[in-house]
């Protein structure tokens, strides 16, 4: 048996997708700005695609601009509000993906602006207090807030409806990385009244490598990087019209029943949560794990020192057991989480995040769990 939990990486993509996706590959190859009739049918597909997910997201067409996925949304919408709408100043956290630290970082250095890390409470949440008392001290700045839905290591939830109010409040721009929800939690952009949002396909049970940056009609940006007229000269190349078809796709499915995912794959974690606390001692989790406040494809769990914990994650995955690691030791590498770091969790352990899907069972989890026993027990 072969058990895969570790979703928040990539999720398999459906069935469904993969034959929405197969139907365009092999039928509409014609070049989206063509102006004749295989242009004008890939054109066609690629705006219905965009109307469709418009409606899913509650927000107009032509917000929506069709990336390569995630990290280019969340490039394009920092970079851009620095060089096209003034921002001089960005507040963001230390445990953001690093599509938003390290492009933060290359604006710092390309554009000198000023930069303010948002303190964190003691189980990983953005200290709200702390985003007012910066925004109140730095009135006369153009500010961007950059504040992801939820934490992809640990899976905490941002408030995202009272940072877009405290944003609005104190005039500065909202970005929020919605990659590890969008499809998981259902997305009002109007009722968010938000700048701009990411979304990344592969989330969702979408292809790699598409996505799209929801910007505000309000806001007048500019490409990121120059070339064609596509998305309305926001963002040039030729269209991936598989990839936006399959992302549509794969977004429907989500929506369609998206109360019922969360019950199931909430009860699954849940149910880990009992069965680690209950069979293992001084077993620990980091960040919320309040299901309120807690993304629930996302468990990232602390084991108690044991000999082999260094090899946790390989043994795991030798058993059939794939997911991922958290601390320096069992990621196998020199500089281990950011995010861990930022949280000030204890990485001489063994950490490591399972995360579901929809298509998660409970057999799944017991067999996770059977093996995590084994590897103990072999100390
Ligand atoms: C929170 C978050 N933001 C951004 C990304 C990057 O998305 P993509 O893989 O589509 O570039 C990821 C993917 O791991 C993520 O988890």
């Amino acid at each position: 048996m072969n058990v895969y939990l570790d979703n928040a990486a990539t999720t398999p993509m459906t069935s469904e997708v993969v034959d929405a996706m197969t139907t365009v590959l092999r039928s509409n190859f014609g070049n989206p700005s063509s102006i004749h009739s295989f242009g004008r049918e890939a054109k066609a597909i690629i705006e219905n695609a965009r109307r469709s997910i418009a409606k899913l997201v509650n927000c107009v067409a032509k917000e929506i601009i069709f990336t390569s996925g995630g990290t280019e949304a969340d490039n394009m919408a920092i970079l851009c509000s620095i060089k096209d709408l003034g921002v001089n100043h960005v507040i963001t956290t230390s445990i953001e993906h690093h599509a938003v630290g390290h492009a933060v970082d290359a604006a710092i250095e390309k554009y000198g602006v000023k930069l303010s890390k948002v303190k964190l409470t003691e189980n990983g949440h953005v200290d709200l207090d702390d985003l007012v008392a910066i925004l109140e001290a730095n009135r006369a700045d153009k500010i961007l807030v950059s504040l992801m839905h939820a934490n992809n290591e640990v899976g905490n939830l941002l408030p995202i409806k009272k940072v877009s109010e405290i944003c609005r409040k104190y005039e500065a721009y909202f970005h929020s990385d919605t990659v590890q929800t969008m499809g998981h939690y259902a997305i009002d952009i109007a009722a968010l009244d938000i700048d701009f949002l990411t979304c990344s396909a592969h989330k969702f049970h979408g292809p790699k490598g598409v996505g799209f940056l929801y910007v505000n009609k309000n806001l007048k940006i500019n490409p990121l990087i120059e070339g064609g007229a596509q998305e309305r000269g926001l963002r040039g190349g030729t269209e991936n019209i598989s990839g936006i078809v399959g992302l549509k796709t794969a977004l429907e499915l989500a929506n369609e029943e998206t109360a019922s995912h969360q019950a199931h794959v909430q009860g699954l974690k849940t149910y880990m949560i009992e069965r680690l606390r209950s069979e293992i001692e001084d077993v620990r989790f980091h960040g919320d794990i309040d299901p309120a406040h807690s993304l629930y494809t996302v468990l990232n769990v602390c084991f108690p020192n044991f000999k082999k914990q260094e090899m946790l994650l390989f043994m795991l995955d030798l058993e059939g057991v794939a997911c991922s690691g958290g601390s320096a030791c069992t990621a196998g590498a020199n500089m281990g989480s950011h995010v861990l770091r930022g949280l000030n969790a204890d990485t001489s352990r063994s950490n490591v995040r399972f995360s579901f899907s929809r298509f998660t069972t409970k057999e799944e989890i017991d067999f996770a769990m059977e093996k995590i026993h084994k590897i103990m027990k072999e100390d």
